[in-house]
């Protein structure tokens, strides 16, 4: 019998990109939200089925996707999203996918590993830019010597643009602050000393240390007990990062203040358009060390990320339901560090020409 797979929070920027790829490579995924009148128009336009509801009752969440093999969660910020989809996952036996990249999120589900096996469902977060390239590098990079101890990851994504959904997650955790994993445990950085350079495939690029999902998926792929993650920011802003992040920080500590910064990004952050999805490309690097003084590196290079979520997302919906993974994994403990590889226009490197 064919398997029937539902994408939850379809009509958001990001879901509506990865129905297209859904259909592009020859599914039918229900789709799901929770306003009728959002979800409406796009199900029509794309020829559809739909179902209407919303994630405030886990057993009514239940009762909707009991008929589906897999649940394609899209509705960020999954802080607030994702544990009712999760547990009714659970109950009904169906695999759970989303594409958070919230350190804190990766970390509730892997606490439902154990329930997953017992359910023989796979629980896969992270299955979009954010984390499927630098989890696969991570892993691969890892392989390259004895004993890793250190991990860094950094990525550039130049003229790319942010989602209203993905700064809205942003702001979340900004509120956290920086952290990075210190022998295990996630800790606080001090964010006057969070900046450096790195040499990308392309080029050289001014970083800031930033809390990105790897802290949680990579630590999980690896078992590198100590990483630090980095996203490429223009020079100027480089110089003043420690204190833009202190001030947004303290700001985004007040209830009213986040919400009145998520109501401005609703009205005003557009994300990138169908040119920039189809142009841009996205820059990954990861390095690891050991105690030994030994260190290697990687490079990934791949299209623009929200398009390369869509790409991923759907590729993984695919293993999921042809495959018989279990318990909550990253993406390349599920899939391996060649999994990226599988996506069109992705280069890998394991050296660089010495002038970019
Ligand atoms: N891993 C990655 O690389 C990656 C890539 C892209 C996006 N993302 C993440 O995916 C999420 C969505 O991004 P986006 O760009 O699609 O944002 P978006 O355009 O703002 O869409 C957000 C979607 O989530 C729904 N939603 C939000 N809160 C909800 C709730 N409490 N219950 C039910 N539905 C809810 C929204 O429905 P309403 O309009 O009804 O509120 C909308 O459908 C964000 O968290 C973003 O960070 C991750």
């Amino acid at each position: 019998m064919e398997k029937k797979w539902l994408l939850y929070g379809a009509y958001g920027y990001t879901g509506e990109l990865i129905a297209e790829e859904a259909i592009a490579r020859g599914h039918r995924p229900v789709l799901a939200g929770r306003s009728q009148k959002k979800l409406a128009p796009l199900a029509a336009k794309l020829g559809l089925d739909m179902r209407v509801f919303d994630l405030r009752n886990e057993m009514e969440v239940a009762e909707h996707i009991a008929e589906f093999d897999l649940v394609f969660h899209a509705a960020g910020p999954f802080i607030h999203t994702s544990l009712p989809m999760v547990r009714a996952c659970l109950r009904t036996q169906t695999h759970y996918v989303d594409i958070t990249g919230e350190v804190p999120v990766f970390e509730q589900n892997f606490g439902f590993d154990a329930e997953a096996q017992a359910a023989s469902i796979a629980i896969v977060s992270g299955a979009g830019f954010d984390v499927v390239p630098s989890d696969c590098l991570a892993a691969y990079v890892a392989q390259k010597i004895n004993n890793p101890v250190r991990l860094d990851i950094a990525f550039a994504t130049p003229g790319g643009r942010p989602s209203a959904g993905t700064t809205k997650s942003a702001l979340e955790n900004l509120s956290i602050g920086v952290r990075a994993r210190h022998n295990g445990e996630l800790v606080h950085v001090n964010p006057k000393k969070t900046t450096r350079k790195v040499r990308f495939s392309d080029c050289e690029r001014h970083v800031m240390q930033i809390s990105w999902g790897d802290l949680a998926t990579a630590y999980r792929t690896t078992g590198i007990g100590n990483i630090r993650t980095f996203m490429a920011v223009p020079p100027q802003m480089a110089s003043r990062a420690g204190g833009y992040l202190r001030t947004g920080r303290k700001l985004l500590k007040f209830g009213a203040l986040r919400w009145l910064a998520k109501k401005w990004v609703e009205k005003s952050v557009k994300g990138p358009d169908a040119e920039t999805r189809a142009t841009a490309r996205s820059y990954f690097w990861a390095r690891v060390e050991n105690d030994a003084g030994r260190f290697a590196e990687a490079w990934l290079e791949t299209p623009e990320g929200y398009y390369l979520t869509a790409l991923a997302g759907v590729r993984i919906v695919e293993k999921l339901l042809a495959g018989s993974i279990a318990g909550a994994c990253t993406p390349a403990v599920a899939f391996g560090d060649d999994f990226v590889l599988e996506l069109p226009n992705v280069l890998r490197f394991d050296q660089l020409q010495k002038n970019p």
